[in-house]
Order: C-alpha cells, then sequence, then structure tokens
C-alpha cells in the first residue's frame, strides 16, 4: 500500500467586503485542487451559505446536520461532512442561516473562538487543504476561522475601492495572533474579477503589488461568466466548462498554491 504525507493545512479566504470572490475562490480553488490529487475539505462558514448553494442547489433544503451543529456539539463533525460527486472534494455545508445565531448565543460564552478549531482539529489529519469561506464581515465567525486556520488567504475585487477596508482585515488578524493564534500567517493575495479591457485594472494590480509585494500570487482571475454560472449547475468551473479561461485561472492557481506549499 502507497501512503502518502497529509498536508492538513487550513486557510481560512477572507474579506470583509461582500461579493470579492470568497465564495468563487473557495469553490474552485478547492475543486482544482481535488483534481490535481489533493484530498480537500471546503467549510462554508458564511450563514448566506452560497457556498453550499453552490455546490447542493436545491438539495441543500433536506440537509439535516450542517456546520452549526457540529460547531454546537449537537453531531460529531464527521456526520456533517457531505462527500461531493468532484474528485476528492468535501464539503462542511451551512444549511441554514443558525450559523448567524452562533455570533449572539455564544456572545458571551469563554473560549467561543475556539469553536471553530475544535471541530476543525478533529478532520485535519484526513485531508491536504482545508478552505473555510468566510462571511463579508469581521465578527466573531471570521475570528473564529482567523483562530482555526494557518494562513489567511485575501481575495480583493479588481476595482478603483480594492484596497479599502484593508486594514481593519489585517487589524483583524494582528489582533487574533496577539491573542490566540501567534502562527497565523498570509497565505497569499487574489485579484478577482480582472477585466483587461480596462486600464483601471492594470492600476489595481499595481497598487495591489506596491502594498502586498511578493504576497500577490501571479495568477489573476479573469471576469468570467462561466464562473459566474457554474454554481447555478451545483458544478465547480472545472467541470462545467474545463475550457473557459475561468477554470485555466484557477488551476493555474492551484498550481501556485501547491508550489508555495512545497509541493
Ligand atoms: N471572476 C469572476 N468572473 C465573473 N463573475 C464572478 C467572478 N468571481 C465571482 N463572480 C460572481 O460575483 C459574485 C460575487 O462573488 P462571490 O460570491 O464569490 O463573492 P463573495 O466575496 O463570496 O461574496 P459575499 O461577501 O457575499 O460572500 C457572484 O455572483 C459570483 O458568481
Ligand atoms: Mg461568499
Amino acid at each position: 500500500m502507497v501512503t502518502r504525507e497529509i498536508m492538513g493545512k487550513i486557510i481560512a479566504i477572507a474579506n470583509q467586503k461582500g461579493g470579492v470572490g470568497k465564495t468563487t475562490t473557495t469553490a474552485n480553488l478547492g475543486a482544482s485542487l481535488g483534481q490535481l490529487g489533493k484530498n480537500v475539505l471546503l467549510v462554508d462558514f458564511d450563514p448566506q451559505g452560497n457556498l453550499t448553494t453552490g455546490f447542493l442547489g436545491s438539495a441543500k433544503t433536506i440537509i439535516q446536520k450542517d456546520v452549526t451543529d457540529a460547531l454546537t456539539k449537537q453531531v460529531p463533525v464527521k456526520n456533517t461532512i457531505i462527500k461531493t460527486k468532484f474528485e476528492n472534494v468535501s464539503i462542511l455545508p451551512a444549511a441554514s442561516n443558525r450559523l448567524a445565531t452562533i455570533e449572539t448565543e455564544y456572545a458571551n460564552v469563554e473560549g467561543r473562538e475556539l469553536l471553530l478549531k475544535d471541530i476543525l482539529d478533529q478532520v485535519k489529519d484526513t485531508y491536504d487543504f482545508i478552505f473555510i469561506d468566510c462571511p463579508p464581515s469581521l465578527g466573531m465567525l471570521s475570528i473564529q476561522a482567523f483562530t482555526s486556520s494557518d494562513t489567511v488567504l485575501i481575495t480583493l475585487q479588481s476595482e478603483f475601492y480594492a484596497l479599502e477596508g484593508l486594514s481593519q482585515l489585517l487589524n483583524t488578524i494582528d489582533q487574533v495572533r496577539r491573542r490566540s493564534n501567534p502562527q497565523l500567517g498570509i497565505e497569499g493575495v487574489l485579484i478577482t474579477m480582472y477585466d483587461a479591457r480596462t486600464l483601471l485594472g492594470a492600476q489595481v494590480i499595481g497598487d495591489v503589488r506596491n502594498y502586498f509585494y511578493n504576497k500577490v500570487y501571479d495568477t489573476i482571475i479573469p471576469r468570467n461568466i462561466g464562473l459566474a454560472e457554474a454554481p447555478s449547475h451545483q458544478m465547480p468551473i472545472y467541470y462545467y466548462d474545463s475550457r473557459s479561461k475561468g477554470a485555466i485561472a484557477y488551476i493555474e492557481l492551484a498550481k501556485e498554491v501547491l508550489q508555495a506549499n512545497g509541493n
């Protein structure tokens, strides 16, 4: 029997700004790494549950147990993970917006920032990569995600305001480093929804590179209609249209992530 080392790396995909490509990146970077032979778990940690809808569609409504049940220890986390039909990809779904209630119900509970870490520690050794799709806020859920993670991957939409609000995100990461997770690193910065036809796009890339230097991925995700359509067919882009620019970009990104992690 061939055994190989499991990486067990946990990466939070974050930006408190809405609609900057977090969920699209979680789904498609995850599926691309699966395609490249890595065992991947995707964690839907956004009460909106977009990641779950993008994989399961209407079947989401019949899910009995989800990430909230695991967090609140109603059910062992292993019983809430669903293997998808896509190669090497499993999902820990957020099937109801009960996840939102965690913020308030646990507001004064000691150790609340460790809830997610506690459950991911139980399955970490099963996966090469675990990606956490963060919500568009810097509240308790994002703090839990950062506390659980080895690194944070920041997505930035290619637009004039791309860098606005970033200092809040970086402050939150620093705060988590000081309080509970000193090793937390920045995995990389990904520019999404890039439109090569606009001068603005090129300017944004320049600004982001000036700010983050070599933390910015060479791979830039273009604006691509397939990426927006694929979730409505419950497919990652690679399975929906493997020759699209979006599919090619996410495979390239996956290779870059592998290389940065010594593969
Ligand atoms: N590269 C792209 N090209 C075209 N459309 C895209 C691209 N990336 C994302 N989209 C679309 O833009 C919208 C926002 O993307 P996405 O849901 O990934 O962002 P998000 O950061 O997860 O949003 P939220 O903050 O609400 O969770 C979605 O409709 C998605 O399909
Ligand atoms: Mg999202």
